[in-house]
């Protein structure tokens, strides 16, 4: 007996009263910042629909999607002040908050997705999830989107010196910044949802983001020129907050880690296929210039940006890039 009964159910039965104390509905408000076709926008939907299934409609996810309540950094204050249970945020927005996170943003730190999910997988996700709760957040999962991509409105990019004089927006990770600033760029935080506008009205040149973003949010109908460089991982943390987790009943606690547990095998697959299908779509239907990175190229960029890794070493520490250089192997 697994259903509890639908919430409208008024017939109490033997079970019922077992489990009484249970039936009393749970609501948890859930905030992302993209748009709903999206990795991360279907996964947070079909999270809700498979917790609603599982716990009889007991427990309910109320998704709000494109920022339409709070941006990136305002959702972790959110999440804190009780005013939404769960958020999935970037892991560039994560290391406002925890600096250790850096890591993931280490250019060209994985050369496959096979390697994210490596880490996510492994003692990398362990001691990432660890660390991120000793800061008062419960972390239940890594969602993926892909591999960043770079746009911008000036020059094609193929080399390091090709962003020169250029600014980027960047998620307001200080790695993302002093990437930028090695070869010779600058870079600038906006909002998630104000970048199409910022590319609009020409405030920036150009941002980096993955192909599910650049689509759905139509930045590549305001950019002439894409670089398939895949130079960063953009993935998410979901995270609850731990106080609203200890007043879940245990076995909707598991019904919510079951369901996450389907979600993101289901979405990790999904995230690639639709990154694909956001690529030929851009390329279909627009006039925006598409140049692939050789992997010649790519020896060149990594080269430039080495020294980010040394500059990180201390904050990041040797615990977690032990763990990194295990997985190169
Ligand atoms: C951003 O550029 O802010 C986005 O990548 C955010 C997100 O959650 O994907």
């Amino acid at each position: 007996y697994i259903g509890f009964g639908f919430p409208d159910a008024t017939e109490s039965t033997a079970v019922d009263v077992e489990i009484v104390g249970l039936h009393e509905k749970f609501t948890l408000k859930f905030s992302h910042v993209v748009a709903e076709n999206t990795p991360k926008g279907l996964a947070a939907a079909y999270f809700a629909e498979l917790v609603s299934e599982k716990t009889g409609g007991w427990v309910e996810i109320q998704v709000y999607p494109n920022g339409v309540l709070y941006d990136a950094q305002e959702e972790f204050d959110a999440l804190k002040n009780g005013e939404v249970q769960m958020i999935a945020p970037a892991f560039s927005e994560v290391t406002v908050r925890d600096p250790k996170w850096i890591v993931m943003d280490l250019p060209y730190l994985f050369d496959s997705e096979a390697k994210v999910e490596q880490a996510f997988e492994g003692s990398v996700g362990e001691l990432l999830l660890k660390s991120i709760e000793r800061e008062g957040f419960k972390g239940l999962a890594f969602w993926d989107n892909g591999f960043k991509q770079l746009t911008n409105n000036v020059r094609p990019i193929i080399l390091p010196e090709d962003v020169h004089g250029l600014l980027f927006r960047v998620m307001p990770s200080e790695a993302l910044f002093k990437t930028y600033q090695t070869v010779g760029a600058a870079a600038v935080t906006i909002s998630f949802n104000d970048v199409y506008n910022a590319l609009r009205d020409g405030v920036i040149d150009g941002q980096e983001n993955t192909l599910s973003n650049i689509y759905s949010k139509g930045f590549y109908q305001q950019q002439q020129y894409m670089t398939i460089t895949n130079h960063n991982y953009l993935g998410y943390v979901v995270l609850i907050d731990p106080e609203f987790w200890r007043t879940l009943p245990e076995v909707y606690q598991s019904s919510i880690l079951e369901a996450m547990e389907e979600v993101t095998a289901w979405q990790r697959h999904h995230a690639r296929e639709l990154n694909k299908e956001m690529l030929e779509r851009i390329a279909v239907g627009s006039n925006i210039e598409i140049y692939e990175q050789t992997e010649e190229e790519r020896a060149v960029w990594r080269k430039a940006l080495k020294p980010l890794y040394d500059v990180y070493e201390p904050i990041i520490g040797k615990e977690l890039l032990d763990e990194f250089a295990k997985l190169q192997n």
